[in-house]
């Protein structure tokens, strides 16, 4: 059996006429955390949205656990949670019915004692779980997300800067959320522009340039990942 959960080779991605993925190749192995990195337009959601099963290849082949994007979309999204960059949640409905009604569209109707522990495992305070999404900050409504996300229970979790409007003390929670789970051994593709947070959660990171993977950097033994090279390239890159 195959230790390779994502698997990208000499992926092209057309967007409204435009190329925005191309010649992107790499791979995540089951249990790793792999971060991708890189300015607005680089094609990171693109990334995500085609593992998805949502934005089909041009060329090239993208894998999930084997199965091809292209081939098998069902088998695909069945293995995958996605977290994506704007939530989709209702805001009349709250915390625990939102949960609720997505899981229900997968015919997934978990009791209130698991939805409550997902809650708690976010740091959601449980005054504002009966509240609906209106009431909510954006940071409120991010946990709620990832909550869902972590729901799923699925071998593999697609994140979109799942950091995004989170105070530092909740992105200290949900890297440690992140950790318990590549631990368990899902795999984790997360794109975000947190240069910092990415180093301290991945075991790698992908540097995405105009739709392409220009640099990819690995964890040192000590398992930490060269930040200031990838700073240096990232604010080079910027610039020219
Ligand atoms: N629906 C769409 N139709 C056509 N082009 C699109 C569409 N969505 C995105 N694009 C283009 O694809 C390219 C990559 O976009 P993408 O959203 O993947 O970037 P990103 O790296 O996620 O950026 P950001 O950091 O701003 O979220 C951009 O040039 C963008 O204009
Ligand atoms: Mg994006």
């Amino acid at each position: 059996m195959t230790n390779v959960a994502l698997k990208a080779i000499d992926l092209e991605v057309i967007r409204g006429g435009k190329t925005v993925l191309s010649g992107m190749s790499f791979e995540v192995k089951q249990g790793e955390v792999f971060a991708l990195l890189g300015g607005n337009g680089a094609g990171k959601s693109t990334t995500l949205l085609t593992f998805m099963g949502l934005l089909c290849p041009n060329a090239g082949v993208a894998e999930v656990l084997g199965h091809s994007v292209a081939d098998a979309p069902e088998a695909v999204r069945s293995r995958i949670a996605y977290l994506p960059e704007n939530s989709a949640l209702y805001e009349h409905l709250t915390a625990l019915e939102n949960l609720t009604y997505f899981l229900s569209l997968s015919h997934e109707r978990p009791d209130p004692g698991t939805l409550n522990a997902a809650l708690d495992e976010v740091s959601l305070p449980v005054d504002s779980r009966y509240k609906s999404l209106k009431s909510y900050s954006k940071g409120m409504r991010q946990k709620v997300a990832i909550a869902l996300a972590l729901l799923r229970d699925t071998p593999v979790l697609l994140l979109d800067e799942p950091t995004s409007g989170l105070d530092p003390a909740a992105v200290e929670d949900f890297h440690r959320i992140i950790e318990r789970l590549a631990e368990k051994g899902v795999t984790i593709l997360m794109v975000t522009h947190d240069l910092y947070g990415a180093c301290q959660v991945a075991s790698r990171v992908g540097l995405l340039r105009f739709g392409q993977l220009v640099d990819k950097f690995e964890a040192d033994a000590s398992g930490s990942v060269d930040i200031e090279r990838i700073r240096d390239l990232f604010l080079q890159q910027k610039a020219s």
